[in-house]
């Protein structure tokens, strides 16, 4: 397959092919990601926790997300580029939402958007982007912005009743138009039901093996992560963490810089 655009998506899920995202936040992360073959990268706001030391998403702003949409849409060719909308952006109005996501379409060289939220609150929010040919990744189960009405990041979709309701925005958000839609911390039968019920894939981080794709936060691979659902593939930190010590030491001691270093 070329180019990822948002019909791949459903084309991979027809398929059978497993769908892989990764957030990145710069360039050379991006390079790196696409050359390793991954069919979407996505400029999250978990930017705001992951490389901002912030508390939680809701301090992430249009221009931060401007900012790291252009670094990693010039290191990528072949995979999709999905800029998050960040809090506020959004949840205002639907022509406040078309203008942000125009933008971050057009001057920022994103192909698609991803909103959190169900289509009671966003339905007319999506169906603006949709209109305006934004392609709208949904996102469902435990939405990071809505942190503060969720009282926590807590598992979502326990118990008949959450599920049900899970599954019906599911449906839902492929009605108006989603081209994917992320699940986010759902039990993994749950996850399942609703992948088995949706045309467009589902893309799961927390939601268990049978979701059509699975994305995950690019340095909890690489040994920041803490969460259950993740999994660290290379200990980067570590070796981030073993090349200051031993540099600090070196110049300390004044064994850097060696005669290899020097110009004569
Ligand atoms: O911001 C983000 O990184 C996300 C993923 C965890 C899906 O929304």
């Amino acid at each position: 397959m070329g180019a990822i655009t948002a019909s791949s998506f459903r084309e991979l899920k027809a398929k059978g092919e497993k769908i892989s995202v990764l957030t990145a936040y710069d360039y050379p992360t991006a390079v790196l990601m696409d050359e390793a073959g991954v069919d979407a990268v996505l400029v999250g706001d978990s930017m705001g926790n992951v490389i901002m030391g912030m508390e939680n998403t809701l301090g992430v702003t249009m221009d931060m997300m401007f900012h790291h949409v252009r670094m990693v849409r010039r290191g990528v060719k072949r995979a999709m580029v999905i800029a998050d909308m960040p809090y506020l952006s959004y949840q205002i109005s639907a022509e406040e939402a078309v203008r942000n996501a125009g933008r971050l379409i057009s001057e920022g060289g994103a192909q698609g958007v991803k909103i959190e939220g169900p289509v009671v609150y966003f339905g007319d929010v999506i169906r603006s982007l949709t209109r305006a040919s934004i392609p709208v990744m949904g996102h469902i189960g435990l939405t990071p912005q809505s942190i503060n009405q969720m009282g926590g990041y807590k598992i979502q979709g326990r118990g008949e009743n959450a599920a049900r309701r899970l599954r019906m925005e599911a449906l839902e958000l492929q009605s108006v138009g989603c081209f994917a839609i992320v699940l986010e911390c759902v039990p993994a039968e749950v996850a399942k039901e609703i992948t088995l019920s949706l045309s467009v894939p589902t893309i799961g981080i927390g939601a268990g093996p049978d979701c059509d794709g699975q994305v995950l936060v690019n340095h909890d691979i690489l040994g920041w992560g803490q969460a259950k659902f993740t999994k660290t593939y290379v200990d980067v930190r570590s070796a981030m963490s073993t090349a200051y010590a031993v540099y600090v030491d070196e110049v300390k001691q004044g064994v850097f810089p060696g005669e290899e270093h020097c110009y004569e």
